[in-house]
């Protein structure tokens, strides 16, 4: 029998658990193929004793609806950086890729199939580039991967965040206020500029495009002036003003980034001190952007991620990343796909067609 290990590692995401099941339900048609999990990243692996699970078809049954992953994970396992609390409280970060390499190697796997967002191909490429027999599958809310068209999870984070808009649209015009929403995406704007065309905001404020404050004030007059207005703002948690900076950034030992937040805040603050008289209110939606059931489009992407990623192991085509390009289900090299990252160009014509729409970037 041949052995496959899958295991997600970074921030969780919507279709983790249909990447997983799509693998091991394309293995399981070959019959010489075995399915493992590995726990919480390549902790599994680090731990003693090893925490693998074989994905039989009861593990994997119906596992495509939920969010999360049943093989959990970590942005703290970096094996190239990885976290060491000290006895002192600090914490040290020391590379076990060749320790981590060992062990694989040791375990006779036939295949690695490594689900994740950015950190988690630089680590699949580093892993190959030692001799490991390994696949990437992107991932993540974000959708800052350029090798791939969309990463699945995406569109449901623009769902979850858009029916959030709403709701937010009834109140705000029923008081007659500003309302600002804050949605994921670290240094990409996508979720925040889609959810603000699919909702109809008045203003968007991403990472790519740093604001004028004045500006956005005196939309926000226009909009009261012709009336008893109320506008909406969706505000991306990496947004910057063009002057000052507002990142609310709070360090967690052991983790591969600054964590971001609060920026809606802030934009509330900046906006009454630059004379903004309406009334503000503002929400975080936070993680609610990456729990639960992945929207159908994520269920297929995500699959088919996973089928075309056991095919590519079958094949022995390894230190490959799938990708979804010109609606196709294709792969790329993980060194392509760790290249550069995928940010809103201001010139792309889904900004164009938002400032068409009149909604304000505040540049
Ligand atoms: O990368 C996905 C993401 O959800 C970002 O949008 C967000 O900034 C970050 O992860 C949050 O990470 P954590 O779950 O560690 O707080």
């Amino acid at each position: 029998m041949k052995k496959l290990l899958i295991l997600t590692g970074g921030g969780d995401c919507p279709g983790l658990n249909a990447v997983i099941r799509g693998v091991a339900k394309r293995a399981r048609k070959e019959k010489d193929w075995e399915v493992f999990g590995c726990i919480e990243g390549f902790n599994g692996v680090f731990n003693s004793p090893h925490e693998l699970i074989k994905l039989t078809s009861t593990k994997t049954a119906g596992i495509h609806v939920r969010g999360g992953t049943i093989l959990k994970t970590t942005n703290k396992a970096n094996p190239i950086n990885f976290p060491v609390l000290q006895s002192d409280g600090t914490t040290k970060y020391i590379d076990r890729s060749d320790e981590l390499v060992e062990r694989l190697k040791s375990l006779n796997f036939d295949a690695i199939i490594n689900i994740g967002g950015d950190g988690s191909q630089k680590i699949s490429k580093a892993l190959y580039n030692k001799g490991i027999p390994i696949i990437g599958v992107p991932k993540t809310i974000d959708n800052d991967l350029s090798a791939t068209d969309i990463t699945f999870g995406f569109h449901t984070a623009v769902q979850i965040a858009t029916d959030s808009f709403d709701k937010l649209v009834t109140t705000a015009e029923s008081h007659h206020r500003v309302m600002i929403m804050e949605v994921m995406g670290r240094d990409a704007g996508w979720i925040a500029l889609y959810s603000a065309i699919a909702g109809g905001a008045e203003i968007c404020l991403i990472p790519e495009i740093p604001y004028d404050v004045r500006k956005l004030v005196k939309r926000i007059e226009t909009r009261y002036r012709r009336g008893r207005g109320f506008v909406n703002i969706v505000i991306a948690e990496g947004a910057k003003p063009k002057e000052g900076t507002i990142t609310a950034a709070a360090g967690e030992k052991g983790s591969e980034h600054v964590r971001l937040g609060g920026v809606a805040y802030q934009l509330s603050k900046q906006l009454k001190d630059a004379g903004c008289k309406a009334e503000i209110r503002e929400t975080v939606l936070g993680h609610v952007q990456r729990g639960g059931s992945p929207i159908a489009f994520d269920r297929i992407l995500a699959t088919l991620f996973g089928v075309k990623a056991f095919e590519l192991a079958k094949e022995k085509k390894f230190g490959n990343m799938v990708a979804f390009k010109n609606n196709q289900i294709t792969y790329v090299t993980l060194e392509e796909a760790t290249k550069q990252p995928n940010f809103v160009s201001k010139d792309l014509y889904l900004v164009q067609a938002a400032k068409g729409l009149n909604i304000t970037f505040g540049d």
